[in-house]
Parts: structure tokens; C-alpha cells; sequence
């Protein structure tokens, strides 16, 4: 694979150099204390910390950071810019209509904020409260969420393409009795009915004893929505009758910011709990370094909010460092193709930030898209979420960034609140394909399935040996499922659940999930979850779901469904399967391929052999391997020959 060295013009203006990363990186592990005392100096404390790092992995799991210090993470991210740039633009919002554009100072993002504060507390909500967000791209998503850090309460965003179910569970999960919603979001033209779906979760959500007593709506579309007379508010009119001011809550380095719900391997989405000391260091540390980020300059991370990318890399990292942040609401091919690149020239973007789903669709509409831009405001280009195929690499670097910016690809997880393996420009020599090296703090180790660690250039599965200050901190409301799922599958270290490679020159080259965890357009998805949903359907007796390898998504969903006794398995029951799916968890988890099954490999013991139904699904049914330890060898026969996937 060809490898794409550091250019003298990146090497110039790089914020350390290749010998700094080497003395720096040793020092973060061999001197944890002394490192992060030093850096996490990089935020304001109200009360400095004494302490610095006191974690553990075993036999207890317990992650503290900075713990007798005190701050406020709104505070970090606006009050402390407002003498030195105050009339900057924090927030450069650009709407799905090219037409519609905002911009928010600094200054007016620290009024907004103390105001949605301040009706918060009208409302009641204090420290530690959990507030649901519930939001489409608009600026008032990031004044929800710092209103919430302002005043000491733990939001939890839900991405705004999840099901009226899918919300109700986390609101129930959290004991969140405060939603903030908006009528309607705007995407690709299309409206999304966020109240209506709003309103549906609160009635499932109370059914189930939690009930929702406050909603405050962001009237974005103007749409016709339901009101609550006592329950909802709407915020142009509650804002007008609160201060303008709000004292930022003091609050310890290891109180709750924030929890973001994400799927495993088994159950329920988890609610990956983070912190405000440690993520708030490394969000900001991460996002200064790996982009080089420098004072006026117009970053853009084309993620969605309700994402922890959203979280860690359109707000907290860039507003803690001063930046100006872009948030966008719409989609990548509205009205066209061309968008991201016509949005690069209005705003004369210098740094963009997007997954490797969106590059491939975008190398799949033809250059002329990108070519007709003019781009010449971009120096550093960044991917997360998923694996980049190298042809999608070479594209981005070739002919979005005229072979003139380097290109990030960051590893990471929303447990691991930022960045952990990243290049950085000007000092890292960049390879297609690979995420490169740890960042500060980071120890990547491999290992087999006994837990042996193997050294060298090998491929196993990616653990991390020892804390970092970014790191989820529990599970919300189930510590025990915290320990279990990231720290018992190797005792004493944390496991990611991904698989990965290291070369003979040490990089790191993350190969996808070895869990039943499956990464379809760089979003997480269970398949369990995926399962329990079909299963919810009357004419559904079993269901199995893998992933597969799929040009546009990185992995597609595929469902293996068993029907009831007496179901016809035709096209019709097909789209009402997926329709079924989509109104249970979202459009996200969207089935694409559905293979009505008689039954399902299983062993003895009556487990589903998964690694068979992953090569069918694969198409590679040469390779299943033994199948001589299944209950009946015989349904293997009909899967291959009834399989969707045909090359
Ligand atoms: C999983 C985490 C990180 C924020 C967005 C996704 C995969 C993430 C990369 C990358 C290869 C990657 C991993 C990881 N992943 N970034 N640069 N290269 N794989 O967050 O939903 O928590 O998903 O995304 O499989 O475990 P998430």
C-alpha cells in the first residue's frame, strides 16, 4: 500500500513535530500525572485540581479524573471566550435550504444559552436532572445542551431519526422527565414530524411509569403541532420572560455531562455515561491537535448532533477551544451532489469532518460534483465512524483536497468520548486506509481470543491497557453491565469490541467489529436489536441478523426470518417486515436484505451459529467451515441456495 509522507507545507505549520509526538506520547504513558496535570490546565477550573489520574480496571472498574477539581463545562465553552472574541462566530449554521444561513457570536450563543437555562430552572430542572434532547441540526440543539451543562443537568441527546419507541426507551432508561424538541425538522427537503413523534414516545414513556412533565419546542418549520396546555412551551415566547444572565453552576470534574445511548452486542442500548473534567480535556486537546486547529479558522463536522461525533467534535471540542463550529442540517446530495463542496466555498471552510459512508456516495455521483467547486479554503481533511476503503481514501485526498491536505482518519467509540488512534497532520506519514497511531495516552494492545497479547506486526482484537481522561465513566444506572461488557472479556483491560491490525510499522488498522455489532453508514446498530424487532412482528416465529459488506454503507443489514406456522413468505410480508423494523427503531436500522428461512443453523445446545449465516450472507458459502456440530446440517443447504446476496 502506498504511503503518502508528510509534506514540507504540512510539516511547516504543524503544532509539534514528529520527534515532540514520540517524546510526548512516552511521557503520557510512562508519566500520566505529570502529563495530564499539565494539559488538563487547558480548561478553566473554578477550584483547580490536586489530583490528576486514580483509575482502575481491576479487580474494580473505577475511572476518576481530576476529581477535586471543580468547573463548568458552558462556562469553558462560551464565558471564557467572550473578552478575547466574544463578536467571533461560535455557531456558522447552514440550513437545508441553501438559502438560509445564521451566524451566532459567541455573545449571542452566551445569551440564548442563559436564557434556555433560566426556563429551565422555571421549570424546575436542576443538577443532575435529565433533560431528553430530541433535536433536528439548528443552533438551539447546542444552547439545549449547554443550557443543561450550565446548570449542572445531564442531557442525553436522541437522534432525531429514531422512532417514537426508540425515544421512549431512552426516556424511560434515564428517568428523564424534561424532553426539548422542536415542531418539525428539515432534511433534504423532507419534513421530519419530531413533536408527533415526541408526543407519541411521552404517551409509551407513561404508560410505562415515566412520565414527562415539561416539553419545550423550538418552533423551526412552523408546522401544525400539538400543544400540551401546563406540559409544553414553546421557546420564543418562554425566552422573552427569563434573564438574559445565568451563573454557571460549580460543578465537580466527575459529575455527569452528558449520557448518549448507543447499541451492543446484547440487550438494550446502554447509556454510555460521560463526565465533565476529563471529557471536556480531551475533547478539546483531541480536537486542537488532530485538526490543528487555529484561532479564526471555519471547521465543519458534517456529523449529526445526536451523535457522540456531534457531541465531542461540532460542540464541546471546538467551543472549548474558541473555534468557529458549522452545523449543518441538511444532507450531502441536497439539493445535489455538490453541496458539501458549495458550502466549503460559501463559508470558506478550512477543515471538514465526515464519514467514509458519505465520501463513497459522493465519489459514487462522478467528480464533476466536486470539480466545479472551487475548495481552495481547505487545508486538512478528517473521516471517523467506519473503516475507509482505500479507493475512498485516495479519492477524498485526490480530488477534494487536490492532493494539497492531509487527510485524519480517527478511531474511536462514543464510550471512548474522542479520538484515540489518529495521524496527526504534519507529523504523522499518512497510509490509505489506516487509522495510524495512538494519540496522547492511549496504549493500544492486541490479543487473541485467550487473551494472549501478541506483539509485533499481527492482527487481533483491539483493547486499550489503561485509562484515558476521555473515557465513558459506567454505565447509567448499571455499573455491574459496564464491567461486564468492556472489562470481562480480558480481565483488567478494556475491550472495544473491534478486531484490528498493526504493520511492520506499527500502524493501526481497524478491521470492524468482532461483536454482534454490525456499522451500517457509520452508524452503530445491534443486531440483536435489529432481531427483537422482527420478532415483534405477528408473523415472525425467528429472526437472525448479520452484517454484510455492502459498496455505499460499509455493512448492510441482513435477516434471516422464520415465519409462524401458516405465514406465506411473499414480497408484500417483506416490505411490511421492513416498514415493521423502521417504525420500531428507525430508518437507520432499515433491513436490506430479507431471506425467509425454514429454520436456522443452530448447535445442539440450540445456539444460531452466526458465522455461518454471516458467510451465506456473504455470499462465500464455499468457506462455512464445520458444520458438523449443527443440530440439523440439512437447513444450510436451503439457506445457500435461497441466499440474496449473488455475485
Ligand atoms: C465504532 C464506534 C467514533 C464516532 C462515530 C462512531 C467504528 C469508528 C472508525 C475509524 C474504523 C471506526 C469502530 C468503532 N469506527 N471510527 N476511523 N476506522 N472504524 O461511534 O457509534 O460509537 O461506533 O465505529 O467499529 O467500534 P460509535
Amino acid at each position: 500500500m502506498e504511503k503518502i509522507a508528510v509534506k514540507e507545507e504540512w510539516r511547516q505549520r504543524a503544532l509539534i513535530t514528529a520527534e515532540e509526538y514520540q517524546a510526548w506520547y512516552r511521557r503520557s504513558v510512562e508519566d500520566p500525572d505529570g502529563f495530564w496535570a499539565e494539559h488538563g490546565k487547558r480548561i478553566d477550573w473554578m477550584k483547580p485540581f490536586t489530583k490528576v489520574k486514580n483509575t482502575s480496571f481491576a479487580p474494580d472498574v473505577s475511572i476518576k479524573w481530576f476529581e477535586d477539581g471543580t468547573l463548568n463545562v458552558s462556562a469553558n465553552c462560551i464565558d471564557r471566550h467572550l473578552e478575547e472574541r466574544g463578536d467571533a462566530v461560535a455557531i456558522l449554521w447552514e440550513g437545508d435550504n441553501p438559502a438560509e444561513s445564521r451566524k451566532i457570536t459567541y455573545r449571542e450563543l452566551h445569551e440564548n444559552v442563559c436564557r434556555m437555562a433560566n426556563v429551565l430552572k422555571s421549570r424546575g430542572v436542576k443538577r443532575g436532572d435529565r433533560v431528553t434532547i430530541y433535536m433536528p441540526m439548528i443552533p438551539e440543539s447546542a444552547f439545549a445542551m449547554l443550557a443543561c451543562a450550565r446548570i449542572g443537568a445531564i442531557h442525553s441527546v436522541v437522534f432525531g431519526g429514531f422512532s417514537p419507541d426508540s425515544l421512549a426507551n431512552r426516556i424511560e432508561d434515564a428517568r428523564s422527565s424534561v424532553l426539548i424538541t422542536a415542531d418539525e425538522g428539515l432534511r433534504g427537503g423532507r419534513k421530519v414530524p419530531l413533536k408527533k413523534n415526541a408526543d407519541k414516545a411521552i404517551e409509551i414513556a407513561g404508560k410505562a411509569g415515566q412520565k414527562v412533565e415539561t416539553v419545550l419546542m423550538i418552533r423551526r418549520t412552523g408546522g401544525d403541532v400539538g400543544f400540551a396546555e401546563g406540559r409544553d412551551l414553546w421557546w420564543h415566547e418562554a425566552r422573552e420572560t427569563v434573564e438574559a444572565t445565568c451563573a454557571p453552576e460549580e460543578m465537580g470534574a466527575e459529575d455527569p455531562l452528558f449520557i448518549l445511548y448507543t447499541s451492543g452486542s446484547t440487550g438494550k442500548p446502554k447509556g454510555v455515561l460521560h463526565t465533565s473534567g476529563g471529557y471536556l480535556v480531551w475533547a478539546s486537546i483531541t480536537h486542537h491537535y488532530i485538526f490543528d486547529y487555529r484561532p479564526g479558522e471555519i471547521y465543519w463536522c458534517a456529523a449529526d448532533i445526536g451523535w457522540v461525533t456531534g457531541h465531542t467534535y461540532i460542540l464541546y471540542g471546538p467551543l472549548a477551544n474558541g473555534a468557529t463550529t458549522v452545523m449543518f442540517e441538511g444532507i450531502p446530495n441536497y439539493p445535489d451532489a455538490s453541496r458539501l463542496w458549495q458550502v466549503v466555498d460559501k463559508h470558506k471552510v478550512n477543515i471538514i469532518y465526515m464519514a467514509p459512508t458519505a465520501i463513497r456516495a459522493l465519489m459514487g455521483a462522478g467528480d464533476s460534483f466536486v470539480t466545479s467547486t472551487s475548495r481552495e479554503s481547505l487545508r486538512q481533511l478528517g473521516t471517523v465512524g467506519e473503516p475507509i476503503n482505500p479507493e475512498a481514501w485516495l479519492w477524498y485526498y485526490r480530488v477534494v483536497g487536490d492532493e494539497r491536505c492531509p487527510i485524519v482518519d480517527t478511531y474511536w467509540q462514543t464510550e471512548t468520548g474522542g479520538t484515540l488512534i489518529t495521524p496527526l497532520p504534519g507529523v504523522t506519514d499518512l497510509k490509505p486506509g489506516s487509522a495510524t497511531l495512538p494519540f496522547f495516552g492511549v496504549q493500544p494492545q492486541l490479543v487473541d481470543s485467550e487473551g494472549t497479547v501478541l506483539e509485533g506486526a499481527t492482527s487481533g482484537n483491539l483493547c486499550i491497557v489503561d485509562s484515558w481522561p476521555g473515557q465513558m465513566r459506567t454505565v447509567y444506572g448499571d455499573h455491574e453491565r459496564f464491567v461486564q461488557t468492556y472489562f470481562s472479556t480480558y480481565k483488567g483491560k478494556y475491550f472495544t469490541g473491534d478486531g484490528c491490525r498493526r504493520d511492520e510499522d506499527g500502524y493501526y488498522w481497524i478491521t470492524g467489529r468482532v461483536d454482534d455489532v454490525i456499522n451500517v453508514s457509520g452508524h452503530r446498530m445491534g443486531t440483536a436489536e435489529v432481531e427483537s424487532a422482527l420478532v415483534s412482528h405477528p408473523a415472525v416465529a425467528e429472526a437472525a441478523v448479520v452484517g454484510y459488506p455492502h459498496d455505499l454503507k460499509g455493512q448492510g443489514i441482513y435477516c434471516y426470518v422464520t415465519l409462524l406456522d401458516g405465514e406465506e413468505p411473499t414480497d408484500e410480508l417483506k416490505k411490511s417486515l421492513i416498514a415493521h423494523v423502521r417504525e420500531e427503531i428507525g430508518p437507520i436500522a432499515s433491513p436490506d436484505k430479507i431471506q425467509f428461512a425454514p429454520g436456522l443453523p443452530k448447535t445442539r445446545s440450540g445456539k444460531i451459529m452466526r458465522r455461518i449465516l454471516r458467510k451465506i450472507a456473504e455470499d462465500d458459502f464455499g468457506a462455512l467451515g464445520d458444520t458438523s456440530t449443527l443440530a440439523d446440517p440439512t437447513v444450510v443447504e436451503d439457506l445457500v441456495e435461497h441466499r440474496q446476496n449473488r455475485r
